[in-house]
């Protein structure tokens, strides 16, 4: 039961705050005119923001050491690129959320006495009853933009790559409110969803870049290409071992460096790009969490 409190709190820790960011670049990347869509993406924002402070209110020491380390909840930069995004694009963010989130601290002894199982069933079903709406929402703007009904600054792929990310919280929440065995998904299938996220991000960063930086562009370039060998070696392998992970964490450490280097450069106005500072973040949070998985052979 602990086991399964623990969890449910660092998935929405995690995955709440992915996709109220979400939300937030879908909501700042349409024009004007399209008022309903811009309105739906804030009330989703919002509903996500809600559901992070929910669980922050109830989630007391129940986070783990590793999780609270790895950076994959607030990095060093997410309370500025927070200010900058809402100062850039006037959508609302709540920084104190972050704050709080940073005075996180690990406290088994309270989790373990706490009778918040019945709480936290609530927030699992809550989160799984927003994510079926988000993703239809997605898959809508999605299918819109492909017939040409709709514009937005956002890439068809990102918004295919966010539909991704929000079914792979859909499924972790699932099968919390299912019982079934915490590892029943096998990790060669978690290493393969998050390289091919990496690789997309390579390409996000590379296409949103100014076409002035050059060797920025390149070294992204070269991320997504080395993503893509690991994806096609996962693939022609029968077996896939532990040098495929090791592989993965030698990649994915050195890929942080680099998106460490691009937030600090965005905050600090050193790279011309039409990055969000906030997307600059989340990706890099994203690639911290991945670390994590991969260093502690986990798959969630
Ligand atoms: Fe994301
Ligand atoms: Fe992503």
């Amino acid at each position: 039961m602990t086991d399964s409190i623990i969890l449910s709190i660092e998935t929405h820790l995690f995955f709440a705050r992915i996709m109220k960011e979400h939300a937030l670049f879908l909501e700042a990347g349409f024009p004007c005119c399209e008022k309903d869509f811009i309105e739906e993406a804030e009330r989703f924002r919002q509903q996500f923001e809600r559901l992070l402070q929910d669980t922050l209110e109830i989630a007391g020491g129940c986070v783990r050491e590793p999780v609270l380390k790895s950076g994959e909840l607030v990095t060093e930069f997410t309370v500025f690129a927070e200010k900058r995004t809402m100062a850039l694009s006037g959508v609302p963010i709540d920084v104190k959320t972050s704050e709080m989130e940073e005075q996180l601290r690990c406290n088994q002894e309270r989790c373990e006495k706490s009778p918040m199982y019945r709480d936290i069933m609530q927030l699992n079903r809550r989160a799984l009853g927003l994510l079926h709406e988000l993703i239809r929402f997605k898959e809508r703007i999605l299918c819109k933009v492909r017939e040409a009904q709709l514009f937005t600054v956002n890439y068809p792929l990102l918004i295919e790559h966010i539909i991704r990310e929000a079914k792979m919280y859909r499924d972790i929440v699932e099968q919390l409110l299912s019982k079934r065995t915490i590892s029943c998904r096998k990790f060669y299938e978690t290493e393969e969803f998050w390289n091919r996220i990496m690789m997309e991000h390579a390409w996000f960063i590379r296409g949103l870049l100014d076409p002035s930086q050059a060797a920025l562009i390149e070294t992204a370039d070269q991320f997504s290409k080395d993503y893509k060998r690991l994806l096609d070696e996962a693939y022609s392998q029968e077996c896939r071992a532990n040098a495929m992970t090791e592989a993965s964490l030698t990649e994915t450490l050195k890929y942080r460096e680099f998106k460490t280097a691009a937030v600090s450069g965005i905050l600090d106005c050193q790279i011309s790009s039409i990055i969000l500072p906030l997307l600059a973040d989340h990706v890099l949070r994203e690639a911290n969490h991945y670390i994590r998985l991969l260093e502690t052979g986990q798959t969630r």
